[in-house]
């Protein structure tokens, strides 16, 4: 099929996974018949699907897809004549440098909408720097794109460069009329992913490897747990076997970041978080260092998508930080501190010593996360309007000397001039059966709230539990008390 004939519905492969609406924006991109070339940036951390998309993409559309390779300029460059040969079938003359080669693809598309995918976009600039402002102004006018219908997309996986390639002063920011992020797969989509159908184990699962497709496809080498009582056998024979890729995974996660230097660092800021230390204060504290000092690892490891600054839903200015990447929570907690052992084989030692670890550090907060999850995208009939915003917060409640700690707190979009609407506040316990007395203190939070600058009025209290509810809890049939097990948390 080729792009002039395919028309902007281009029907997805039926080995695509998921990915609905990437396929539909980018089948778009490349299918545009406006004149002039155009751009687009696909990022995403490593292994979230990207080259596979790509790839997909660029047979679907009979485009060109070029894999960069960390090679110096010259060999690049001869590899990039290779492939436009290639797809030409006429020969070309070797490249000097991008000045000439880029204004020779734009030529040679000329004025039929055809793809050019550069994939592994960050090692042609770590070669040759000023190839981002050569396609600036290639694009622009005075350049060769203006009279070229070439769809360009860039992509890579370094979060430094390819997050740096549009943002403030860089060359090609305003240019790109489709910027994509390749996430991992939603907590539900990978329970289909790995297809499974029983929600404990998939939030288990989930809690080790989230959802990140080649961790079940290549590092897993396919290896799901069959049931619930495989999974303790599962995690012995997959991630804690020196033998499986995924075993070094976390490690790799953090080594393939080019910005980062001194890996020590880094581990140790990611160490503290997943001890729950989540505030700069307390990672500095835990790591040894002052508040200063971390603040420059923290926006690095930020900027590739490893920790996710998440602010107070209740007190403006404060956030905490989270470990973007559960298979990194979990080498963390479990893998880091036993991993001379591990590497002589014995995860099944480590396991059964860690189980406690596992639950109170990994799996209680990950089950939080996929609370706050399923609350973002719950529709509007859950909690009576749709959500705008979903965070944990931190309610002060000074009568009591104390804090409450609310897990899913759900904002209704934000109203100038109005009080703030809390459409819901939630506490999300993964091991205990759920009864009054959780209620008792959302509804303290819900009061301490209302005098404050919120509107509480319709505000819903969310009991989330992977153990259940208590008789009494159930019999409770109030409008504003809503009990969410983990039935309804992977029901789509
Ligand atoms: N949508 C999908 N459906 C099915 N399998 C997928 C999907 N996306 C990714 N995979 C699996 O995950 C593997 C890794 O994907 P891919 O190599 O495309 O990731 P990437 O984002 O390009 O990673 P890197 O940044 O490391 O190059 C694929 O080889 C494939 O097995
Ligand atoms: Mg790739």
């Amino acid at each position: 099929m080729h792009a002039s004939s395919s028309g902007p519905t281009v029907s997805k492969p039926a080995h695509l996974f998921d990915r609905d609406p990437e396929w539909r924006g980018l089948t778009i991109f490349g299918t545009d018949a406006h004149a002039g070339a155009t751009l687009g940036v696909v990022s995403g951390r490593r292994r979230q699907g990207k080259s596979y998309l790509l790839q997909a993409l660029a047979a679907a559309l009979g485009g060109i897809y070029i894999p960069a390779l960390e090679l110096t300029e010259a060999v690049s460059l001869r590899l990039f004549a290779d492939e436009l040969i290639r797809f030409s079938g006429s020969p070309v003359r070797p490249f000097r440098d991008w000045l000439e080669a880029i204004p020779y693809l734009l030529g040679l598309i000329g004025d039929r909408a055809v793809l050019v995918i550069i994939d592994e976009f960050p090692f042609l600039v770590k070669a040759s720097p000023a190839l981002p402002s050569i396609i600036q102004r290639e694009l622009g006018p005075g350049g060769t794109g203006p009279a070229s219908r070439a769809r360009l997309l860039l992509c890579g996986s370094a979060m430094s460069v390819m997050g740096g390639l549009l943002s403030g002063r860089a060359p090609l920011r305003g240019r790109a009329s489709l910027e994509l992020i390749v996430h991992p797969f939603g907590y539900r989509d990978a329970a289909r992913f790995w297809q499974i159908s029983d929600p404990r184990l998939a939030v288990l699962v989930h809690a080790v490897v989230g959802g990140t497709p080649a961790y079940r496809r290549e590092l897993a080498r396919e290896d799901t747990p069959a049931d619930l009582a495989d999974f303790d056998a599962w995690v012995v024979r997959t991630v804690l076997n020196p033998q499986t890729p995924l075993f070094r995974e976390a490690r790799y996660l953090l080594a393939e970041e080019t910005e980062i230097r001194d890996p020590s660092l880094y581990h140790s800021v990611l160490a503290a978080v997943a001890e729950g230390n989540n505030t700069s204060g307390g990672i500095a504290n835990y790591i040894g260092r002052k508040s200063n000092e971390v603040a420059h690892p923290l926006r690095v490891l930020e900027d590739c998508r490893l920790l996710i600054r998440e602010p107070d839903m209740f007190r403006s200015g404060r956030a905490r930080y989270r470990i973007a990447e559960p298979l990194i929570t979990f080498y963390q907690a479990i893998m880091s501190r036993q991993w001379p052992r591990l590497e002589l084989g014995g995860g099944s030692a480590v396991w059964s010593g860690a189980r406690a670890r596992f639950l109170s550090q990994v799996v209680g907060p990950h089950f939080e996360a996929i609370c706050r999850g399923y609350a973002i995208a719950a529709d509007p009939s859950i909690f009576g309007a749709l959500p705008g915003e979903v965070g944990a917060g931190l309610v002060p409640d000074p009568a009591n000397r104390t804090q409450i700690e609310v897990d899913v707190v759900v904002l209704a979009p934000a109203e100038p001039g109005r009080p703030r609407k809390i459409l819901s506040l939630g506490e999300a316990k993964w091991d205990r059966v759920m009864d009054l007395r959780h209620v008792e203190r959302l509804r303290r939070a819900r009061d301490l709230l209302g005098v404050k600058e919120f509107d509480t009025r319709d505000t819903v209290l969310s009991c989330y539990s992977g153990a259940g509810f208590s008789p009494e809890l159930q019999a409770t049939l109030s409008r504003d008390i809503r009990l969410v097990g983990l039935d309804q948390l992977y029901a789509s």
